[in-house]
C-alpha cells in the first residue's frame, strides 16, 4: 500500500457526523488525524450547534479542518412530548435536507466541491445523495462488527426468525462468524420490538446501502475476529478495522493529558495487581436503582476493592451508609479515566454494561468483563465477551443481585474459570496492541482508507 497519498489539490471532504451518544466525537478525532495526514485536503465537519461552544473552544484543529452546523431537525416552536428518541427521530427524519443544504453552502464559501461524504454509517441518503454529488462515499459505524452483521442481514435473519416462528434461541449459524449468536441478542428492532420505528428503519436501511459504500470502516481490529472480518470484507467494497482508536489516542493531537479530577489513578496505584473491580455503565446508561442497591450490596459483601463511576444524580440511590462502610474498600465517583483505568495491571475485572467502546477499551487492556447488557448491542457484545472471546461472563440471570455479583466477582477474580479468562483477554490485548503498531493491520488500513477519503474518483 502506498505510504505517500497524493490528493488531488481540490479534494473536499464532507464529514456528517451523528450528533447523539458517543458518535460525533470518535469521528472527529479520525477527521483530525486524516486532515493531518492530507494538508491539502479541506475537511468540513457538520455537526448541530452545540459542536461549536461545546468542543472547539480551545480550539487546536488542524487548519485545515472547518466546522459547520448543521440543523437539529427540531422544528420552530416544537413541544417535546417527551418520547424516547423523539430528538434523534426529528434529526434523522431531516438529516437528507438539512445536510443538503448545509454542504451546499460550505461549497461556496470554500469554492470547492466535495468529492467524499465521509458519514456515520447510519446516514444511508449519503448512497444516492454522493452519486448525485458525483463524490464518493465513505461511512463509519461506530459499534462494533458483530452488530453491523446483524443490520447488514436484517432481511435474512427476519425470514429465517419467520420461518423458525420467532424461537429466540435460534442461533444465526446461516451468517458466518455469527454461529454463537442467538436471536435473542440482536438489538431491538430487527426480530423483536417495534421494527417500524424511525430507528430501525435507519439501520434496516443502512444495512442494505452499506455495500454500495466506497468503504465502510470501524474502530475495532481485524484480529479480534477472523470469521466475521473476512465475511464482512466480502460484502463490502473496502472494509477497513483501523482501532482500537483507544491505543492510538496518545499519538494523536486531540489528546490533552488525562484528566483525574477524582483521585482515581492515585487510588488504584495503591492497589494489588488484578484486584480491582472497575464498575461503569457508560455515559447514557444507569441501572434502575433496585440494580444499584444490589451492586453496592454485592460489592460491600465480596469486599472487592472498587472504583464505581456513578452519576452524581444517582448517588442518593445507594443504600444507607454504604460510602461510609466502604470508605477503605472503594471509591464512587462522578467521572473516571475510563481508558487509563483499564491499562492499569491492578484493574481485575470490568463491570459493564457491553457498549461497544467500552468492551473494545476492556479488550486493549486485557481486562475481562462482567456483563451486564440493557439495550441495542450491548446483548451482542456480552455474548462474544462470554462464548466468542471467553473474556468474561454474563450477569446471573441477567440483572444484578447481591448474591449473583458477589459470585461472578469470584469467579472472574478468584476461581480458575478466571485465569483462563484473563489469559484470553491478555492475548486479545496483545493482538489488539500489534494492530496498531508498526506494519500492524489497522495502521496498513488507515493508510488505505486515507487514500479512500482524499483521492478523487476517475
Ligand atoms: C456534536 O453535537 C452534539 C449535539 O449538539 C454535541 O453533544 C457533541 O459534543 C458534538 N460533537 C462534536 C465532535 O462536534
Ligand atoms: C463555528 O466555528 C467555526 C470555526 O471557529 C466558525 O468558522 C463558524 O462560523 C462557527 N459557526 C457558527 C454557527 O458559530
Ligand atoms: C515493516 O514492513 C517493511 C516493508 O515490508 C519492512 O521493511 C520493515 O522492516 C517492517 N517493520 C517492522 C517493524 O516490522
Amino acid at each position: 500500500m502506498a505510504n505517500i497519498c497524493k490528493p488531488t489539490k481540490d479534494s473536499h471532504v464532507a464529514i456528517l457526523a451523528f450528533p447523539f451518544g458517543t458518535h460525533a466525537a470518535p469521528l472527529l478525532s479520525i477527521t483530525r488525524r486524516l486532515a493531518t495526514a492530507s494538508p491539502t485536503t479541506l475537511f468540513s465537519f457538520f455537526n448541530t450547534s452545540q459542536s461549536n461552544s461545546s468542543l472547539f473552544p480551545s480550539s487546536d484543529l488542524p487548519s485545515n479542518i472547518r466546522v459547520h452546523d448543521v440543523a437539529d431537525g427540531v422544528p420552530e416552536g416544537y413541544v417535546f412530548s417527551g418520547r424516547p428518541q423523539e430528538a434523534i427521530e426529528l434529526f434523522l427524519v431531516a438529516a437528507p435536507e438539512s445536510f443538503r443544504k448545509a454542504i451546499s453552502s460550505a461549497e461556496n464559501d470554500a469554492g470547492k466541491k466535495v468529492t467524499c461524504l465521509l458519514t456515520d454509517a447510519f446516514f444511508w441518503f449519503a448512497s444516492d445523495m454522493a452519486a448525485e454529488m458525483k463524490a464518493t462515499w465513505v461511512a463509519f459505524w461506530t459499534a462494533g462488527p458483530n452488530s453491523l452483521s446483524v443490520h447488514l442481514y436484517t432481511d435474512l435473519i427476519r425470514q429465517s426468525a419467520r420461518e423458525k416462528d420467532g424461537c429466540m434461541e435460534e442461533t444465526l449459524g446461516f451468517i458466518s462468524g455469527m454461529e454463537k449468536v442467538r436471536v435473542k441478542d440482536t438489538p431491538e428492532g430487527v426480530v423483536f420490538g417495534n421494527l417500524d420505528s424511525v430507528f430501525s428503519d435507519t439501520l434496516h436501511r443502512m444495512g442494505l446501502a452499506l455495500p454500495r459504500a466506497n468503504a465502510v470502516f470501524i474502530n475495532s481490529f481485524e484480529e479480534i475476529d477472523n470469521t466475521l472480518t473476512n465475511n464482512l470484507k466480502s460484502e463490502f467494497k473496502l472494509y477497513l478495522n483501523i482501532g482500537p482508536l483507544a491505543l492510538l489516542s496518545s499519538t494523536s493531537a486531540s489528546q490533552s493529558v488525562q484528566e483525574d479530577p477524582h483521585g482515581c489513578l492515585a487510588w488504584i496505584k495503591k492497589q494489588r495487581t488484578a484486584s480491582v473491580a472497575y464498575v461503569s455503565f457508560g455515559s447514557v446508561m444507569t441501572p434502575p436503582p433496585g440494580e444499584l442497591v444490589a451492586i453496592a450490596e454485592g460489592l460491600e459483601s465480596s469486599k472487592v476493592p472498587f472504583i464505581w463511576s456513578l452519576k452524581e444524580k444517582s448517588m442518593v440511590q445507594l443504600p444507607k451508609g454504604f460510602l461510609e462502610r466502604t470508605r477503605e474498600q472503594g471509591i464512587v465517583v462522578p467521572w473516571v479515566p475510563q481508558v487509563e483505568l483499564l491499562k492499569h495491571e491492578a484493574t481485575g475485572v470490568f463491570v459493564t454494561h457491553c457498549g461497544w467502546n467500552s468492551v473494545l477499551e476492556s479488550v486493549s487492556g486485557g481486562v475481562p468483563m462482567i456483563c451486564r447488557p440493557f439495550f441495542g448491542d450491548q446483548r451482542l457484545n456480552g455474548r462474544a465477551v462470554e462464548v466468542v472471546w471467553e473474556i468474561g461472563m454474563t450477569i446471573i440471570d441477567g440483572v444484578f443481585t447481591k448474591d449473583g455479583l458477589e459470585k461472578c466477582l469470584d469467579k472472574v477474580l478468584v476461581q480458575d474459570d478466571g485465569k483462563k479468562m484473563k489469559s484470553n483477554a491478555k492475548k486479545l490485548r496483545e493482538q489488539a496492541h500489534q494492530a496498531v503498531s508498526v506494519n500492524g493491520s489497522s495502521v496498513e488500513n488507515f493508510k488505505v482508507l486515507l487514500d479512500a477519503v482524499v483521492n478523487i474518483l476517475n
